[in-house]
């Protein structure tokens, strides 16, 4: 295990930009949201001083309104479409994508913290800048306060080509005012990456969103995808339960009254997205108002978030017969659907950051032996293939890009036995 702890410290440096680590240095050339929370949480466990820095250089992308981007383009590459122009948000420094995505960062924030409680003074500045976020979550994207935050672009959930978003996205146009350069088919096999009709549909909204000058309300009021993503809200909600932790330490009683009411309201919320036919939860579509009816592996995470316990059996037998189909937990669709592809981005392969949080959610909730399968699958998928972007449920081959980043971070935390800490 030691060569593997080596490797996966060596991957981290490699991809390294002085501050921020890039996901992989060719295929995703800037600093990237949610895989630079997992990152950080790897350097912890190594490095803390480091891992300090993985979270302040992203929040460096932090909007004025709290927005933390998706991206954050530090440094100027040809290498990744679309670029900064494209987005054309307001220009600041260094510049970013207009979206967001899955927001992990409170709860890497906390486990930093964990692992390095001389940086008080630095999490002290960070968690205000968390809060900030966290109040952006819901004046931005819940503003009636129903407990579900929206998502506008399948970019921002983080699992881009999900069949969950296929038919939400049909109402989407395909026509661009950008001219499309695909950049991601030039490093990876096509056939593992989106299709150019459903590119064409992501650059749509980025156009719109440009139109739209990035103003929350007037995205929100004439977005035409809009969906209530479970793996965003459950990953939110448990970023707000590290935050209200945090904020114990680092905030004020009114703080922790407001984040204990986002709390109960999306504790409230989440649980009626179980879906019974599929046996597991499901996003829901905002425009329609209506499930959708795909079973996917964030449709596993609730229980990360400290809800949906009740159906706690029904999702176990349903990871059961997902695992009578596949080698290796847990494939991103559910195998028994017709989208299911098992090499195909988000709509099969197996991702050790999903794993990560299904396995950490199940532990929590008692059910030791698939948290166990789980964290042993990504091991084992790991030390086959190494660091791969995600792999293939079925033959455990790595898939996508070599060497990632967030893929690394996940073969640390398992190898030292770290889950985020409760509370
Ligand atoms: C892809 C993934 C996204 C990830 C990014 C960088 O776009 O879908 O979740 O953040 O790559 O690794």
């Amino acid at each position: 295990m030691t060569s593997n702890l080596d490797q996966a410290r060596a991957t981290l440096r490699a991809n390294d930009r002085g501050g921020y680590t890039v996901p992989n240095g060719r295929i995703y050339p800037f600093q990237w949201n949610w895989d630079s929370a997992f990152v950080a949480m790897g350097w912890a466990t190594f490095d803390a001083a480091r891992a300090w820095r993985e979270v302040e250089t992203l929040l460096e992308g932090q909007w004025d309104d709290g927005m933390i981007p998706q991206i954050v383009f530090h440094a100027a590459s040809d290498d990744y479409f679309p670029g900064p122009d494209v987005w054309g948000t307001t220009p600041q420094s260094p510049r970013t994508s207009g979206i967001t995505q899955p927001p992990v960062l409170a709860t890497a924030a906390r486990a930093v913290f964990d692992a390095d409680p001389a940086g008080e003074d630095r999490m002290a500045t960070i968690y205000k800048r968390l809060l900030r976020n966290h109040r952006w979550w819901e004046r931005a994207r819940d503003p009636a306060r129903r407990g579900l935050v929206a998502t506008l672009h399948p970019w921002e959930t983080g699992m881009d080509n999900s069949p969950a978003w296929d038919l939400p996205l049909q109402r989407v146009p395909t026509t661009t005012e950008t001219k499309i350069v695909r950049r991601d088919t030039a490093h990876v096999d096509p056939a593992m990456r989106p299709r150019q009709e459903d590119y064409a549909r992501f650059i749509h909204l980025v156009d719109h969103y440009r139109n739209c000058g990035w103003d929350p309300a007037r995205m929100l009021a004439t977005t035409p995808f809009k969906v209530a993503d479970i793996g965003t809200n459950a990953i939110l909600l448990r970023a707000e339960r590290d935050l209200r932790e945090l904020a114990r330490r680092f905030g004020s009683p009114a703080d922790q009254a407001e984040i204990g009411e986002r709390v109960e309201r999306m504790a409230r919320a989440i649980p009626a997205l179980w879906h019974d036919p599929l046996g597991l939860f499901v996003s829901r579509d905002l425009l329609r108002e209506a499930p959708i009816p795909v079973g996917t592996s964030a449709g596993l995470l609730p229980p990360y978030a400290g809800v949906g316990l009740d159906h706690l059996a029904p999702l176990c037998e349903t990871l059961a017969r997902w695992a009578g189909t596949v080698r290796f937990l847990v494939p991103s669709t559910d195998p028994a659907d017709p989208a299911f592809e098992k090499m195909r981005y988000w709509r099969g392969p197996v991702w050790a950051v999903v794993n990560w949080m299904i396995a950490d959610g199940l532990g929590r909730a008692g059910q030791h032996g698939w948290a166990d399968r789980i964290r042993a699958d990504t091991r084992i998928c790991m030390e086959g293939a190494g660091f791969s972007e995600y792999f293939d449920p079925v033959t455990g081959h790595g898939l996508g890009g070599a060497d990632f980043s967030w893929t690394a971070a996940i073969g640390l935390l398992l190898a030292e036995g770290r889950h985020a800490a409760s509370g």
